[in-house]
């Protein structure tokens, strides 16, 4: 069966992206033991994984009305007793803040209201399995951190092993998310977790199973650390939509009071306002201030706590990128990251360094935008250990 063309809109609501076969290969190399004889694909599309497992018993689900395979929801479908030796796919991954494809609520298996659907497969997956047999499953890098996720991984690490995974940093999807693959033992015992990376599947070095999902795609594993930590030196705090959408209308080039900096104009110990244009609610703006007093008073009372000696933390960048505001002049936009401390130095040392990006990485890999970016928050920087 060729790809069906449909309208792009009803393929972004049904998750509906074709893996490559290099890629269902490489998982279904993994998935399939000796041994095995059942095959569950719960989002099979036009069945490319069922086919590469070559297993005699194989059972297709898809909400696509127009399947060739069984026609039903499977985060819905009543399962019953069904359990299969392997379990492999592509689940659709849908955004839960877009209200396209958004389920608008929480999740059945326990994740946040956030979690993606992928993740609801995934925990799924782990039900479907009987103890021995393995899963499968192609899954976007954003559920190796997601805070709504983490109810769910933590359920997927109790019940199974994760035996071999792979990643890449390209795009493998005309949908604009990067993916990873693993593959669990269910019921198996914690181990060595054999990795490949990349369009072309090289072998990377093996990894006992870590703490966090993400250090998979940072490498490495790092100590436990229970020593003092940035946050016991310094406080971190982010803004939202509230300041984003209370600056819009007092923001402007000809207007007097505070820069406003954006992550973009901060660069490791570099602040770039005034040399270089910024953009800001979809305007472009070369030297933007904010006008104060066209602030409502709560966003005042926002800006006087942020008109203080501080250190500006950009966010969505690939290593820590921060900056010294000596003088507290200058007001972040939103998603920068205020740090206030009396020890900046020390901060600003810990936060260039190798030992901190790598802490870094290693929580959050995956959950940047961008290639190899992460995406920052107060917690997350306050837990980076003191190293040294
Ligand atoms: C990313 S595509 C993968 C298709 C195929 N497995 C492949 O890899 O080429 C996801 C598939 O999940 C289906 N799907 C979306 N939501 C579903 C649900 N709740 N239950 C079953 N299938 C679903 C879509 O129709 C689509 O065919």
């Amino acid at each position: 069966m060729s790809e069906p063309q449909r309208e792009p809109r009803r393929r972004k609501q049904l998750g509906e992206w074709y893996t490559p076969l290099a890629l269902v290969d490489a998982v279904v190399r993994e998935a399939v033991f000796p041994g095995a004889i059942s095959v569950l694909d719960p989002a099979c599309g036009d069945g490319r994984f069922l086919r590469a497992t070559g297993l005699p018993q194989q059972t297709g689900v898809d909400i696509d009305p127009n399947t060739a395979f069984v026609h039903d929801d499977a985060l819905q479908r009543e399962w019953g007793e069904q359990r299969f030796d392997v379990l492999v796919g592509n689940p659709p991954y849908l955004n839960q803040l877009s209200s396209l494809t958004s389920r608008g609520g929480r999740s059945k298996f326990g994740g946040g209201p956030y979690a993606d659907a992928a993740a609801e497969f995934l925990a799924l997956a782990m039900r479907l399995v009987r103890p021995g047999g393995r899963v499968g499953l192609v899954l976007p890098q954003s559920l190796l951190s997601a805070r709504d996720s983490q109810a769910i991984r933590a359920e997927v690490d109790r019940v199974a092993a994760l035996r071999w995974m792979w990643w890449t940093d390209t795009l493998m999807f005309d949908a604009n998310v990067r993916v990873w693959a693993g593959v669990w033992e269910v019921g198996g015992e914690p181990g060595m977790v054999r990795r490949s990376y990349g369009p072309s599947f090289e072998t990377l070095e093996p990894l006992p199973t870590p703490s966090k999902w993400s250090g998979l795609i940072a490498g490495g594993v790092l100590p436990a650390h229970d020593g003092p930590v940035l946050g016991d030196i310094a406080t971190f705090t982010a803004d939202f939509r509230d300041q984003y959408y209370g600056l819009v209308g007092a923001v402007g080039d000809d207007v007097g009071g505070p820069p406003l900096v954006t992550c973009g104009l901060i660069d490791p110990g570099v602040c770039h306002w005034g040399s270089k244009p910024v953009r800001f609610a979809k305007q472009r703006y070369a030297a933007p201030r904010v006008a104060l007093e066209r602030l409502s008073p709560a966003l005042q009372r926002w800006a006087a706590q942020r008109l203080v000696p501080k250190i500006l933390i950009a966010n969505q960048t690939a290593r820590v990128e921060a900056v010294h505001d000596v003088r507290g002049e200058w007001l972040p936009g939103v998603p920068v990251i205020t740090c206030i401390t009396d020890q900046p130095q020390r901060v600003l040392d810990a936060l260039a360094s190798d030992a901190t990006n790598d802490w870094i990485h290693h929580h959050a890999a995956g959950s940047g935008l961008g290639v190899g970016t992460v995406r920052l928050n107060p917690k997350l920087l306050a837990s980076v250990p003191l190293f040294g």
